[in-house]
């Protein structure tokens, strides 16, 4: 469900929010749901309306991967984003809400659609990079990737491994 091929991050970031989506879980690494992400240290914010392609024929409908994603990193992932060098425990979360339009030109947040995970363990998830890379769908704190789907992830995050395999950077 990637769109593949993508240089732009706001097409890639809505192939992974459809990628974690209803997929059934089967030998997927554990990894932990981001507890408590919303308390940590914003990042930055993409949202992808309903102009955008990714949003395919149906715009307001399941499966849509259009909205509002909000990046937060906990204090460990923060450090990283200063250093360059993620410590294992660094936890990068971007969750997707959906968009609640009540009049032309007037945008909010509205209900979450899912959050994807990026959780630093240099052994543990030493085969995608000592990332282990998590989606959850809606509310549910289940992980819900499996095996290919978060090689999947990895595979596109490879094209930044001279910084660290993560893509956004952080500003004061
Ligand atoms: C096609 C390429 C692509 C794929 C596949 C992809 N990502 Fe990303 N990811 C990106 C890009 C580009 C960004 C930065 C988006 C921005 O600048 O707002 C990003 C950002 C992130 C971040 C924030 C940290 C960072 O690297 O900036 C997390 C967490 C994340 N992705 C998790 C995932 C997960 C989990 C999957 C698999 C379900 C996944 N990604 C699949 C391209 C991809």
């Amino acid at each position: 469900m990637f769109i593949r091929g993508a240089a732009h991050g706001w097409v890639a970031v809505a192939g992974l929010a459809a990628c974690g989506m209803g997929l059934a879980v089967t030998e997927g690494v554990n990894v932990p749901f981001p507890q408590g992400y919303r308390h940590w240290v914003y990042i930055h914010s993409m949202m992808v309306d309903a102009k955008s392609q990714a949003f395919g024929k149906q715009p307001c409908e399941k499966p849509c991967v259009g909205g509002i994603f909000h990046f937060y990193a906990n204090e460990l992932g923060l450090e990283g984003y200063r250093t360059g060098k993620f410590p294992d425990g660094a936890v990068l979360a971007d969750e997707l809400l959906e968009i609640r339009q009540p009049a032309a030109g007037v945008s909010f947040d509205g209900p979450r659609r899912g959050v994807g995970v990026m959780v630093r363990d240099s052994q543990r998830y030493k085969d995608t990079g000592g990332w282990g890379f998590g989606a959850f769908d809606g509310a549910s704190q289940v992980q819900s990737l499996d095996a290919d789907g978060q090689k999947a992830c990895f595979a596109c995050h490879a094209a930044k491994k001279d910084h660290s395999y993560v893509f956004t950077d952080f500003h004061e």
